[in-house]
């Protein structure tokens, strides 16, 4: 199994893939709506997800630096979406496509949008995200929790997203022997997901102490992981739908 991460610019990455290189790209581009410097909320003392993750790393002293991320981190990435170039690399290199911030970037019409409910209590925090989808599925819903807040995942990119958000986009979407592509690794929640299902795996970013970071949380997860726990991880996210290829062959089905 592969799981090759690279420090560098995805388009630099993408131009020396051949065509279909990928089964799945799995991405989260920047939107290009300043994601870690906004004002989320109303509130007048409220701060954007960037200082307040840099504040908490303050408030814990020196000895917690050994995560440096948050001190020197770069938030000046999301300010605008990426290029028209970029998306037409992606559907070069790559057989299907799930594309975060889909609704952003003007992506041809589907049938499929994931839409991610990260159940947010309050309105003042975006209480879902949408994620745009190649395949002829219908649309799906998913009720998983940021990892923001009380949550006892460790946080170390502001918009990073779960693993079992991964985990149950490669259930749903991916067969055994799929590789994927992301484009955009941050925290590289994706990469901890695919190394769990045993997906073939590349990941880019460009950002240095990102990138450094997510080694770091991908190695210490690897030194961990108990390949039992497999079983229980696709079990832990079973749900009541039916699954994607039983939908698709009664829809078959019905059409013929
Ligand atoms: C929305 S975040 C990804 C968050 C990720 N999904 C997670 O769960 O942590 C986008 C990331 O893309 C990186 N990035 C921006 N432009 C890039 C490029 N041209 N090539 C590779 N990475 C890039 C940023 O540094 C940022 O970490």
């Amino acid at each position: 199994m592969i799981s090759t991460t690279y420090n560098m610019d995805c388009m630099a990455y993408m131009a020396n893939c051949q065509d279909n290189a990928f089964d799945i790209a799995i991405v989260d581009p920047p939107y290009g709506i300043n994601a870690p410097n906004m004002n989320m909320g109303s509130w007048g003392k409220y701060k954007s997800t960037a200082s307040r993750l840099k504040r908490s790393r303050f408030d814990k002293g020196g000895g917690h630096y050994a995560n440096s991320a948050f001190v020197t981190m770069n938030t000046d990435w999301d300010l605008n979406p990426p290029s028209r170039a970029y998306f037409e690399e992606l559907f070069r290199v790559s057989k299907n496509q799930i594309i975060f911030g889909g609704n952003y970037f003007g992506l041809p019409p589907t049938r499929c949008f994931v839409c991610w409910d990260k159940l947010q209590a309050l309105e003042n925090f975006s209480q879902v995200e949408y994620a745009w989808t190649s395949f002829d599925y219908p649309s799906k819903i998913v009720h998983i929790g940021s990892t923001g807040g009380r949550n006892d995942v460790e946080r170390i990119h502001p918009t990073q997203k779960p693993v079992k958000l991964y985990l149950w986009l490669m259930q749903k979407f991916c067969k055994p022997g799929d590789s994927i592509l992301d484009t955009h690794l941050g925290s590289g929640s994706s990469r901890i997901a695919a190394y769990q299902f045993g997906f073939d795996f590349v990941g880019t970013e460009i950002d240095k102490e990102y990138y450094e970071s997510q080694e770091k949380r991908f190695q210490a997860f690897k030194a961990d992981f108990d390949f039992d726990q497999k079983l229980f991880v696709a079990q832990e996210l079973q749900c009541n739908q039916l699954n994607l290829n039983e939908q698709w062959e009664k829809q078959q089905e019905c059409r013929s």
